[in-house]
C-alpha cells in the first residue's frame, strides 16, 4: 500500500471513491476541494493501482478581527469499505501534516469530530448556538440569490468579524456549490431585498424527514429574521425555523437578548493547531488589543508539551489542552489558580468562524 498525492492519473478514480462513499455529487459540492488545482493537497492510498484511500485539504486565509491566519480544511475522507481498520485514514491525515507543515499552515480544521481526527491530535472547537426564530408576520421580499445581489452580499459577509478571506468570484462559486444537494441536506440561498436593494442574505438547510428549517450562515440587518422566518414557514411549509451560531458570533448577543429558546452543543467540527509559536506570533497584535501587557506572553512547543510564559511563570500543558485555551471552549476540569492563566482568561479563548457554506470549502 502506498500513500501519494493525486496526479492527473489518479484524480479521477479518487473522486469516485469518494463520491462512492459520501454522495454522487461531492465533485460540485466542494468544487475547489477536488478540483484538478489541487492534485498536491489530495491525497491517495493505492493497493496496487487502485486507490482504496482519499484525504484532502484546501487553504485559505481567515481573518480574525483582522488578523490573518493560514488554514487548511479538510474534507472528503474516505477509505474503500473493505479496507478499513488498517491506519489507512491516520497514514493519509500524518502525510496530509506534512505538506501543509512544509507550507506553514497555522491551523487545521476538520469537518467532523470522529475518534480518528480526535487521535490524530484534534480537538472538538467551540460550540453552537441554535436560536428558534419566532415567526412575524411581516411584508419582506425574500428572493433565491441572484448574481447581481452579490457584491452587496459580499459587503454583508465581511462584516462579520470572523471570515474567510472571500473575493467576488469565490462567493458566487462557493453559493452555487452550497446549493448542491447532498443525501443529507438540501440548502438554497436568499436574499432579504429592501426597495430592490439586499439587506440580509441567508444559507437555508432542510434536512429529510426534519420538519424545521436551519438558517447555517445570515448576514445584514438581524431585525428581518422573524419575518424570514414567516415567510420560510409558508414559502418551505416547515414548523419551525433555528438559526445556528458559533458561540462567538456577533449575532449571539443580539438574539440572547430576544429571549428567543436556545439550546447550545458541542460543534461537529475540530481543529488542530500545527505550530504554536508561529500562531502566537500571528495572535499578538489581537491579544495586544485586549490587553497591552500580552506583549510579554510568549509560547514554546516541546513535542506534545506546550509552555505558556508571562512575567517570569511558565504554565505546561499537552498540545490538546493549550488548543482548548486558545480556541475554547475551557475545559471545565481547568482551575485557574495558575498566575498565567489568571492573565489569561478573558482574553483567550479568541473567536473562530464557524466552518460552512460560504465559510468551508
Ligand atoms: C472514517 C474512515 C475514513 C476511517 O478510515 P480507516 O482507514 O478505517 O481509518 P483508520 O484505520 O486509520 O482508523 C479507524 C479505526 O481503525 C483502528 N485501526 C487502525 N489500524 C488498525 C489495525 N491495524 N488493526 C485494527 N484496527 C486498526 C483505529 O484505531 C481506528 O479506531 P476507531 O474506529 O476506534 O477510531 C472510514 O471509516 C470511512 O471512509 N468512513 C465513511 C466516510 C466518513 O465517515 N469519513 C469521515 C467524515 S467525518
Amino acid at each position: 500500500m502506498i500513500i501519494t498525492t493525486c496526479t492527473p492519473q489518479t484524480h479521477l478514480a479518487q473522486i469516485d471513491l469518494i463520491e462512492t462513499v459520501f454522495h454522487p455529487r461531492m465533485r460540485h459540492r466542494y468544487p475547489w476541494l477536488l478540483s484538478e488545482g489541487n492534485l498536491a493537497h489530495r491525497f491517495v492510498a493505492l493497493d496496487d493501482e487502485k486507490v482504496i484511500g482519499a484525504l484532502n485539504y484546501w487553504t485559505e486565509t481567515v481573518v480574525i478581527e483582522g488578523n490573518a491566519f493560514s488554514v487548511a480544511s479538510i474534507g472528503a475522507v474516505a477509505t474503500h469499505l473493505d479496507y478499513r481498520h488498517q491506519g489507512i485514514a491516520s497514514k493519509l491525515l500524518d502525510a496530509a501534516e506534512k505538506t501543509m507543515r512544509q507550507a506553514k499552515v497555522d491551523v487545521v480544521v476538520i469537518s467532523g469530530s470522529i475518534d480518528l481526527y480526535l487521535r490524530y491530535g484534534a480537538e472538538r472547537l467551540s460550540s453552537v448556538l441554535t436560536f428558534e426564530v419566532p415567526s412575524v408576520a411581516q411584508p419582506i421580499t425574500m428572493v433565491p440569490v441572484e448574481t447581481a445581489h452579490i457584491p452587496a452580499l459580499k459587503v454583508m459577509y465581511d462584516q462579520n468579524p470572523y471570515r474567510f478571506e472571500r473575493s467576488l468570484k469565490q462567493i458566487q462559486e462557493l453559493i452555487e456549490a452550497t446549493s448542491v444537494p447532498s443525501n443529507w441536506m438540501n440548502t438554497n440561498i436568499c436574499t432579504v431585498l429592501d426597495h430592490q436593494s439586499p439587506i440580509a442574505y441567508a444559507v437555508v438547510t432542510r434536512r429529510p424527514n426534519k420538519p424545521g428549517a436551519w438558517i447555517r450562515e445570515f448576514g445584514g440587518d438581524p431585525s428581518v429574521l422573524p419575518a424570514l422566518a414567516d415567510a420560510l414557514t409558508r414559502e418551505l411549509g416547515v414548523s419551525r425555523v433555528i438559526v445556528e451560531l458559533i458561540h462567538n458570533d456577533p449575532l449571539v448577543p443580539i438574539l440572547q437578548n430576544k429571549g428567543w429558546p436556545v439550546v447550545e452543543e458541542p460543534m461537529e467540527s475540530t481543529l488542530k493547531v500545527l505550530d504554536f509559536e508561529q500562531l502566537l506570533t500571528k495572535l499578538k497584535p489581537l491579544l495586544i488589543r485586549r490587553d497591552p501587557s500580552m506583549a510579554h506572553l510568549s509560547v514554546t512547543q516541546d513535542g506534545d508539551n506546550i509552555t505558556f510564559m508571562f512575567s517570569g511563570s511558565g504554565y505546561t500543558t499537552t498540545a490538546r489542552q493549550a488548543q482548548q485555551l486558545l480556541f475554547g471552549p475551557w475545559p471545565s476540569a481547568l482551575g485557574v489558580d495558575h498566575p498565567v492563566l489568571v492573565k489569561l482568561k478573558g482574553i483567550v479563548p479568541i473567536p473562530w468562524v464557524y466552518p460552512s457554506n460560504l465559510n468551508y470549502q
